[in-house]
């Protein structure tokens, strides 16, 4: 079963407290999700493997551990999941970046696929799927079965905040994924919002509303 990992860090705490806030404008809610992407991505990269490598510093060689040259693929899922792209990259400048297009229906709050485009060795890499909100947990279980169709194997998934009822439909679904959650709140309400939630995410990051 994968590992669920919900961040207790009071950096993270309070820039989520700042992006919940209805105040919070739209260039401020990106620079937190920039920045809380970087402060999870930290701990979530925790296991990437290590190999000793030979060096030379100005005084001596020496023995160093370096990243397994690990390949890594980082895919949000669209819109929102852009929003995280960002901060992973700056710990990971060489992934490479797969994109998963779902929305969900208004109506039926099941996830509509619209576009699927990852790496061609996307089944090698060590795989990222972000996507600041987990609510109902149709459009992370639906990306995750499209990247694993496409031969994806070693999947972590990302959220900012995620809904108890999200959680349990993803890992029902996928349960290999391991699931790093900013925030886990109360539950969602009739719409498949989450509650207290941050509002509509993709909405907040573009101003669209
Ligand atoms: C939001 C969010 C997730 C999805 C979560 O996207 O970014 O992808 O809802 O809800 P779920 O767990 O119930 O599937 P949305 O469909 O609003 O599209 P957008 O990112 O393009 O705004
Ligand atoms: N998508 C969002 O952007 N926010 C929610 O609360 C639920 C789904």
């Amino acid at each position: 079963m994968g590992k669920i990992y919900v961040f207790d860090h009071p950096l993270i705490q309070h820039k989520v407290a700042l992006m919940r806030m209805q105040e919070t404008n739209v260039k401020d809610f990106r620079q937190l999700a920039k920045e809380i992407a970087i402060l999870m991505g930290f701990e979530a990269t925790r296991n990437l493997e290590l190999e000793q490598v030979e060096i030379e510093t100005p005084m001596c060689k020496t023995k160093v551990n370096m990243l397994k040259g690990e390949d890594i693929a980082i895919v949000p899922i669209l819109r929102a999941g852009l929003g995280f792209v960002d901060g992973m990259l700056e710990l990971v400048p060489n992934a490479k970046v797969g994109h998963v297009g779902l929305y969900r229906d208004p109506d039926s709050h099941e996830p509509v696929e619209y576009y699927c485009k990852l790496p061609a060795d996307i089944d090698k890499r060590r795989i990222f799927v972000l996507d600041p909100m987990l609510a109902t947990g149709g459009s992370a279980s639906a990306a995750i079965d499209f990247i694993k169709k496409r031969g994806g194997k070693d999947i972590t998934f990302m959220c900012l905040i995620a809904a108890p009822e999200g959680i349990k439909v993803l890992q029902d679904a996928h349960p290999d994924v391991d699931i790093y959650i900013a925030a886990k709140d109360d539950k969602l309400n009739e719409k498949a919002y989450i509650l207290p939630g941050l509002g509509d995410a993709g909405d907040r990051l573009y101003g669209t509303k």
